[in-house]
Protein backbone atom coordinates (compact mmCIF):
# COMPACT_ATOMS: atom_id res chain seq x y z
CA UNK A 1 0.00 0.00 0.00
CA UNK A 2 1.42 3.37 -1.18
CA UNK A 3 0.25 7.15 -2.15
CA UNK A 4 -3.11 8.22 -0.60
CA UNK A 5 -4.29 4.88 0.03
CA UNK A 6 -1.32 4.57 3.05
CA UNK A 7 -2.46 7.93 4.16
CA UNK A 8 -6.05 7.26 4.70
CA UNK A 9 -5.01 4.06 6.03
CA UNK A 10 -2.26 5.11 8.35
CA UNK A 11 -4.90 7.54 9.76
CA UNK A 12 -7.35 5.48 10.53
CA UNK A 13 -5.07 3.22 12.65
CA UNK A 14 -4.32 5.94 14.42
CA UNK A 15 -8.34 6.87 14.78
CA UNK A 16 -9.12 3.58 16.40
CA UNK A 17 -5.40 3.43 18.49
CA UNK A 18 -6.72 5.98 20.33
CA UNK A 19 -10.65 5.83 19.99
CA UNK A 20 -9.20 2.48 22.01
CA UNK A 21 -7.29 3.90 24.42
CA UNK A 22 -10.72 6.27 25.01
CA UNK A 23 -12.63 3.56 25.06
CA UNK A 24 -10.76 2.04 27.86
CA UNK A 25 -10.72 5.14 30.15
CA UNK A 26 -14.56 5.66 29.76
CA UNK A 27 -14.76 2.07 30.60
CA UNK A 28 -12.44 2.68 33.39
CA UNK A 29 -13.49 5.81 34.77
CA UNK A 30 -17.34 4.75 34.37
CA UNK A 31 -17.82 8.68 33.15
CA UNK A 32 -19.59 7.52 29.00
CA UNK A 33 -20.38 11.42 28.45
CA UNK A 34 -18.46 11.36 25.77
CA UNK A 35 -19.28 8.25 24.12
CA UNK A 36 -20.70 9.79 20.93
CA UNK A 37 -17.34 11.14 20.02
CA UNK A 38 -15.77 8.09 20.63
CA UNK A 39 -17.73 6.34 18.47
CA UNK A 40 -17.31 8.82 15.91
CA UNK A 41 -13.71 8.85 16.17
CA UNK A 42 -14.11 4.88 15.30
CA UNK A 43 -16.70 4.74 12.86
CA UNK A 44 -15.62 8.15 10.68
CA UNK A 45 -12.13 7.73 11.35
CA UNK A 46 -11.12 4.10 11.33
CA UNK A 47 -13.82 2.10 9.47
CA UNK A 48 -14.56 5.47 7.07
CA UNK A 49 -11.01 6.15 6.14
CA UNK A 50 -9.99 2.41 6.30
CA UNK A 51 -12.66 1.65 3.83
CA UNK A 52 -11.63 5.06 1.92
CA UNK A 53 -7.89 3.45 1.96
CA UNK A 54 -8.60 -0.22 0.92
CA UNK A 55 -11.08 2.18 -2.30
CA UNK A 56 -7.65 3.59 -3.60
CA UNK A 57 -5.49 0.67 -3.08
CA UNK A 58 -7.77 -2.04 -4.72
CA UNK A 59 -8.39 1.27 -7.61
CA UNK A 60 -5.13 2.63 -8.49
CA UNK A 61 -6.81 4.70 -11.48
CA UNK A 62 -8.73 6.30 -8.98
CA UNK A 63 -5.63 6.85 -6.53
CA UNK A 64 -3.78 8.77 -9.20
CA UNK A 65 -5.90 11.26 -9.91
CA UNK A 66 -5.32 14.80 -8.00
CA UNK A 67 -9.03 14.70 -6.61
CA UNK A 68 -8.12 11.61 -4.24
CA UNK A 69 -5.08 13.96 -2.40
CA UNK A 70 -8.09 16.19 -1.90
CA UNK A 71 -10.26 13.90 -0.50
CA UNK A 72 -7.43 12.70 1.94
CA UNK A 73 -7.35 16.81 3.17
CA UNK A 74 -11.21 17.34 3.40
CA UNK A 75 -11.82 13.81 5.15
CA UNK A 76 -9.22 14.67 7.33
CA UNK A 77 -10.35 17.54 8.04
CA UNK A 78 -13.77 16.51 8.70
CA UNK A 79 -12.72 14.08 11.27
CA UNK A 80 -10.17 16.33 13.40
CA UNK A 81 -13.65 19.10 13.36
CA UNK A 82 -16.10 16.35 14.15
CA UNK A 83 -14.75 14.09 17.18
CA UNK A 84 -13.48 17.08 19.21
CA UNK A 85 -17.04 18.90 18.23
CA UNK A 86 -18.86 16.24 19.41
CA UNK A 87 -17.17 16.60 22.68
CA UNK A 88 -17.96 20.22 22.82
CA UNK A 89 -21.37 19.41 21.60
CA UNK A 90 -22.00 16.83 24.40
CA UNK A 91 -20.80 19.09 26.83
CA UNK A 92 -23.00 21.99 25.90
CA UNK A 93 -20.63 24.61 24.73
CA UNK A 94 -20.79 25.01 21.50
CA UNK A 95 -22.53 23.17 18.36
CA UNK A 96 -20.34 25.38 16.01
CA UNK A 97 -17.84 22.86 15.23
CA UNK A 98 -19.69 19.94 15.38
CA UNK A 99 -22.04 21.22 12.82
CA UNK A 100 -18.36 22.53 10.65
CA UNK A 101 -17.30 19.05 10.68
CA UNK A 102 -20.63 17.43 9.64
CA UNK A 103 -20.77 19.26 6.58
CA UNK A 104 -16.86 19.07 5.67
CA UNK A 105 -17.44 14.93 6.73
CA UNK A 106 -20.42 15.06 4.36
CA UNK A 107 -18.75 16.62 1.33
CA UNK A 108 -15.72 14.07 1.49
CA UNK A 109 -18.65 11.91 1.19
CA UNK A 110 -19.58 13.26 -1.87
CA UNK A 111 -16.02 13.39 -3.35
CA UNK A 112 -15.84 9.47 -2.57
CA UNK A 113 -19.49 9.24 -4.45
CA UNK A 114 -18.31 11.04 -7.70
CA UNK A 115 -14.73 9.14 -7.29
CA UNK A 116 -16.75 5.75 -7.03
CA UNK A 117 -19.32 6.73 -10.14
CA UNK A 118 -16.49 7.45 -11.93
CA UNK A 119 -13.72 4.84 -12.10
CA UNK A 120 -15.51 1.74 -12.96
CA UNK A 121 -12.68 -0.76 -13.77
CA UNK A 122 -12.80 -4.46 -14.51
CA UNK A 123 -14.33 -5.89 -17.82
CA UNK A 124 -18.13 -6.50 -18.55
CA UNK A 125 -16.90 -9.73 -20.14
CA UNK A 126 -14.96 -11.30 -17.39
CA UNK A 127 -16.58 -14.00 -15.96
CA UNK A 128 -18.84 -13.62 -12.62
C1 LIG B 1 -10.75 -1.06 23.28
C2 LIG B 1 -11.80 -0.87 22.51
C3 LIG B 1 -13.06 -0.15 22.96
C4 LIG B 1 -13.53 0.12 24.21
C5 LIG B 1 -12.90 -0.22 25.57
C6 LIG B 1 -14.80 0.82 24.04
C7 LIG B 1 -15.59 1.30 25.10
C8 LIG B 1 -16.80 1.93 24.95
C9 LIG B 1 -17.62 2.46 26.05
C10 LIG B 1 -17.25 2.38 27.56
C11 LIG B 1 -18.74 2.99 25.52
C12 LIG B 1 -19.90 3.68 26.25
C13 LIG B 1 -21.04 2.69 26.39
C14 LIG B 1 -22.30 3.33 26.99
O1 LIG B 1 -22.27 4.48 27.45
O2 LIG B 1 -23.34 2.65 26.99
C15 LIG B 1 -18.65 2.82 24.07
C16 LIG B 1 -19.61 3.21 23.16
C17 LIG B 1 -19.54 3.00 21.81
N1 LIG B 1 -18.47 2.50 21.09
FE1 LIG B 1 -16.74 1.82 21.89
N2 LIG B 1 -15.06 0.96 22.70
C18 LIG B 1 -14.03 0.37 21.99
C19 LIG B 1 -13.91 0.31 20.62
C20 LIG B 1 -14.88 0.70 19.71
C21 LIG B 1 -14.78 0.56 18.27
C22 LIG B 1 -13.57 -0.06 17.53
C23 LIG B 1 -15.94 1.05 17.74
C24 LIG B 1 -16.38 1.17 16.31
C25 LIG B 1 -15.70 0.75 15.25
C26 LIG B 1 -16.76 1.50 18.85
C27 LIG B 1 -18.02 2.05 18.72
C28 LIG B 1 -18.81 2.45 19.78
C29 LIG B 1 -20.18 2.93 19.62
C30 LIG B 1 -20.96 3.03 18.31
C31 LIG B 1 -20.62 3.28 20.89
C32 LIG B 1 -22.00 3.86 21.28
C33 LIG B 1 -21.91 5.36 21.38
C34 LIG B 1 -23.16 5.99 21.94
O3 LIG B 1 -23.96 5.31 22.59
O4 LIG B 1 -23.33 7.21 21.75
N3 LIG B 1 -16.07 1.31 20.01
N4 LIG B 1 -17.46 2.18 23.77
Amino acid sequence: MNGVAFYFFLVAVFCVTGGMAWGIQMAISGEHLFAPAHAHLNLVGWATMGLFGLYYHSVPAAAARGLAKAHFVIALVGVVLMVPGIALAVSEKSEAVVAAGALVTFASMLVFLYTVATNRTGSSSAPP
